[in-house]
């Protein structure tokens, strides 16, 4: 995943969170039973204190690191965190409800090398609430969505998708708990493909 990667080394994943960090579990849970191959989590960041999140991550045996946004500006912010990703020579960095958006001081520095996940199928229902925006929209399926990070809110290029069916009676807490289920299986996949292509060359 560096721009000249030896496949014979393990392709350090970064996973930055701020909350429950279920999808960092599917991702760890993923490379331990090899299901991403020849990979290991280097570091688990997160930018709230008490995300719930860091403690599984703990209790996983993973590097965790706190670097607090609150009353930080973006650039500021995202120059530690880059730091700490590239103290680790950090080759492919996962999103997993990490919660504010990433300046140019991280995009210029990981370009190419920053995936996400939404629970939406982009590009329908970007930004905030996008199990609510299907339903209000009266949509017949959502799911959920892996893309590279850029510029764009939510707009990056998309390397996989998952197809959920919204049934009649979907609340958004029962779609939502749906979409993830399926995107502890999507995210996983995506990552071994990018890692898979990226090693192809
Ligand atoms: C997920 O629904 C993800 O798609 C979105 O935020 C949520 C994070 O959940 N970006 P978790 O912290 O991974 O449990």
């Amino acid at each position: 995943m560096s721009p000249d990667p030896d496949a014979s080394m393990p392709a350090r994943i970064g996973i930055l969170i701020s909350g429950r960090g279920s999808n960092m579990i599917a991702i760890a849970d993923a490379v331990r039973d090899g299901r991403i191959p020849n990979a290991e989590i280097a570091v688990v960041i997160s930018d709230q204190a008490n995300a719930a999140g860091l403690v599984k991550a703990k209790e996983l045996g993973l590097e965790t690191q706190v670097i607090e946004r609150r009353g930080r500006k973006r650039a500021e912010h995202d120059r530690e965190i880059v730091a700490a990703l590239q103290a680790r020579q950090v080759d492919l960095i996962c999103l997993a409800g990490y919660m504010r958006i990433l300046s140019n001081v991280f995009l210029d520095a990981f370009r190419g090398r920053i995936l996400n996940i939404h629970p939406s199928l982009l590009p329908l229902f970007p930004g905030l609430d996008p199990q609510k925006q299907a339903l209000d929209q009266k949509a017949r399926q959502s799911g959920c969505t892996v893309h590279f990070v850029d510029e764009t809110l939510d707009g990056g290029p998309v390397i996989a998708q998952r197809i959920v069916t919204i049934l009649e009676t979907d609340t958004v807490e029962s779609l939502s708990a749906r979409i993830l289920t399926e995107e502890h299986k999507l995210y996983p996949e995506a990552v071994a493909q990018v890692l898979s292509d990226n090693r192809k060359g």
